[in-house]
C-alpha cells in the first residue's frame, strides 16, 4: 500500500477577499490568469479539464487547452466526433476547471456549450502550423485504432497528397464556446480555511456572488 496521508501542506500564497473582486467573474479569471502567468511554474497555465456527462450516463474529464477568452465564455478546440463531441452533443452542460499549484488556486466553471461560428474555426484552423493540420485530419479522434502504424501510414500519405496544397479544416473539427452559468474561484489558505467564492449568472445577466465554506 502506498500510504500518502501524509502528503500535506499549507495555502499561504493568497486570498479572496468580497472587498477586492470585480463585479464579473471573467474580470476575476482574466485577473488570476495572468497573475499565474507572471508567477511562473505552470507549464501551461491555460491548460484546463473538461468534464462531459457521456452517452453511457459517466461523467469524463480531460485535459485540453484553453484558446481564448472573452465575456462570451471560453474557447477550446477539438474533434467534433470524438468521445467528448458526441457527449456534448447529447447533453451540452459541461464543467470546466483548472488547478494553478503555483498560487494554490483552482476555478470551476459550470456551463453550457455550443460549437463557434465555422469561419472562427477556420480561422484558427488556419494559423496552427501544417503538422497539426495534418493530424487533426488523419485522427478519428478516440475512435479505436489497429496500430500506431496505421496512423503513421495515414500522416505519410497525407502529406504526399497535401504538398503545395491548402490544407483545409475538416467540418468534425472546431472549437466550442463554454458559456458560463456558475464560476467559483477556490483559494488556497491556512488552517483548511480556503476562500471559495461563488458566481451565479442571474436571469438578467448580472452575476450573484456568495461565499462558500471550505
Ligand atoms: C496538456 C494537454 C492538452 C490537450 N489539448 C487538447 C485540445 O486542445 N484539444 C483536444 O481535442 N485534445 C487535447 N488533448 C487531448 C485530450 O486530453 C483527449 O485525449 C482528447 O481530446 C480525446 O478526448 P475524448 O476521447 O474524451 O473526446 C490535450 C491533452 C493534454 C494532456
Amino acid at each position: 500500500m502506498e500510504d500518502l496521508s501524509n502528503y500535506r501542506k499549507s495555502y499561504e500564497k493568497s486570498e479572496l477577499l468580497e472587498t477586492n473582486i470585480p463585479e464579473d467573474p471573467i474580470m476575476l479569471f482574466k485577473k488570476w490568469f495572468h497573475e499565474v502567468e507572471d508567477f511562473g511554474g505552470v507549464e501551461e497555465v491555460n491548460a484546463m479539464t473538461v468534464s462531459t456527462i457521456g452517452l453511457d450516463g459517466f461523467p469524463k474529464a480531460r485535459v485540453v487547452l484553453l484558446k481564448q477568452f472573452t465575456y462570451e465564455g471560453f474557447i477550446f478546440y477539438t474533434n467534433y466526433d470524438s468521445e467528448k463531441g458526441r457527449a456534448i452533443a447529447n447533453n451540452p452542460n459541461v464543467c470546466l476547471s483548472f488547478f494553478w499549484h503555483s498560487l494554490e488556486r483552482q476555478i470551476i466553471i459550470k456551463g453550457r456549450v455550443r460549437k463557434i461560428a465555422e469561419n472562427l474555426s477556420d480561422g484558427y484552423f488556419e494559423s496552427r502550423p501544417d503538422g497539426s493540420k495534418l493530424g487533426a485530419i488523419v485522427s478519428n479522434q478516440s475512435e479505436v485504432i489497429a496500430s500506431r502504424t496505421v496512423l503513421e501510414e495515414k500522416l505519410k500519405q497525407l502529406e504526399a497528397d497535401c504538398v503545395g496544397k491548402e490544407i483545409l479544416r475538416p467540418k468534425n473539427w472546431g472549437g466550442y464556446i463554454v458559456e458560463p452559468q456558475e464560476v467559483e474561484f477556490w483559494q488556497g489558505r491556512p488552517n483548511r480555511l480556503h476562500d471559495r467564492i461563488r458566481y451565479k449568472l442571474n436571469t438578467d445577466f448580472s452575476w450573484k456572488i456568495e461565499r462558500l465554506a471550505p
